[in-house]
């Protein structure tokens, strides 16, 4: 009898919906053969954030260089690939349309399926490239453009049960190190001066009541009231005083609605995603806290919480499997929704 032989599947998948232009090489939605990024970070410094006209033309520059070492880092040749994934929203339109270009091409020459992955159950699915998922799971998705708690009681089902009304957290920290005189991006030049300090400076929590959405933008208009008053009076801040009274916020904030969410759906594991998952002071709390309430809790390593193209894959991979295809006629969708695809 002959043996059977199940082939691999092999994603390759392109994000480009900030300022990271990347592309990775996936095994069976679990394994990173090859995972390259080339971060604009240097460049848009000096713009103090992300200048859409600049995203673009880097991803330009970048894209096909970027492709070609995903191959050649993984040894594989296109023959060797079962589907090209891409980040199909939300984003900087301009951006992804760059990376959605370049995917359909590679589709189209090598005759590949195509599918468009939204960029959050990308982060989300950066947690399947450490451990299988466990369902009921409840994601906590903390990124520059992003603060949502979302619940998925099966694989490609999201709802989200919580959300916020006002800035990210990332942008908000993005924001506040602005005002501390720190450079793009400023999540983890607040959170190692968090970390510095044994003081801090007591700034408000937004609780809104019994909802499960968020708010930021109180927490950083008192920082700036806070640092205009002390310049008014003449007096000098401590920024690593003002980085853990913000941190604390933010951190205490996250951390008990992500515990009463967990509490209330029952969860089987909860996970973090997100840029502003590799902070700190966010993985210690949660860890702890989850520790404490028997809820097995995973957040990815830090090269994978910032955006990446291996975690588009791993949530391509899913996809592939239900039998989600795209086709050429995809467009980049700036404001998308994050809807299931089960
Ligand atoms: O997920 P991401 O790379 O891009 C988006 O999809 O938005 O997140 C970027 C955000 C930035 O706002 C950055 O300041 C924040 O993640 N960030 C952090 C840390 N590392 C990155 N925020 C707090 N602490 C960190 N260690
Ligand atoms: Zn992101």
């Amino acid at each position: 009898m002959g043996e059977f032989i199940m082939k691999d599947t092999i994603i390759l998948a392109i994000e480009t919906s900030c300022d990271e232009t990347a592309a990775a090489l996936i095994r069976n939605g679990s394994e990173i053969v090859s995972n390259v990024v080339a971060s604009q970070i240097e460049s848009q410094k000096r713009f103090g954030g992300v200048v859409p006209e600049i995203a673009s033309r880097h991803h330009v520059e970048q894209i096909t260089i970027v492709i070609e070492e995903a191959l050649e880092k993984a040894n594989m040749q296109p023959s060797d690939i079962s589907a090209v994934a891409v980040t199909e929203g939300p984003g900087l339109v301009g951006a992804l349309l760059i990376g959605i270009n370049a995917a359909k091409a590679f589709a189209f020459v090598h005759n590949l399926p195509i599918i468009g992955v939204h960029h959050i159950a990308g982060h989300i699915y950066a947690n399947a490239l450490v451990q299988p998922m466990e369902f009921p799971l409840l994601a906590l998705v903390v990124s520059g453009g992003h603060t949502e708690l979302v619940l998925m009681r099966e694989h490609g089902s999201f709802e989200v049960v919580g959300e916020t009304r006002d800035d990210a957290a990332g942008e908000a920290y993005d924001k506040v190190a602005r005002v501390l005189n720190m450079p793009y991006p400023g999540g983890p030049h607040i959170d190692r001066l968090a970390h510095e300090a044994e003081e801090s400076v007591d700034f408000p929590r937004a609780w809104l009541d019994e909802s499960y959405d968020f708010s930021f933008s109180g927490l950083k208009s008192a920082v700036i009231n806070y640092k205009h008053n002390m310049d008014q009076r003449g007096e000098e801040i401590v920024p690593a005083h003002v980085a853990k009274g913000f941190q604390d916020s933010v951190v205490e904030v996250l951390t008990t609605k992500t515990l009463k969410a967990a509490r209330e759906f029952n969860v089987k594991q909860v996970i973090a995603a997100g840029g502003v998952s590799a902070n700190k002071g966010l993985r210690t709390s949660l860890e702890q806290v989850f520790l404490e309430e028997g809820i097995p809790f995973t957040v990815p390593p830090l090269k994978l919480c910032t955006d990446n193209a291996a975690m588009i894959g791993a949530a391509a991979a899913y996809m592939y499997e239900a039998g989600v295809r795209g086709d050429l006629s995809m467009n980049g969708v700036p404001g998308k929704e994050l809807k299931s695809w089960k």
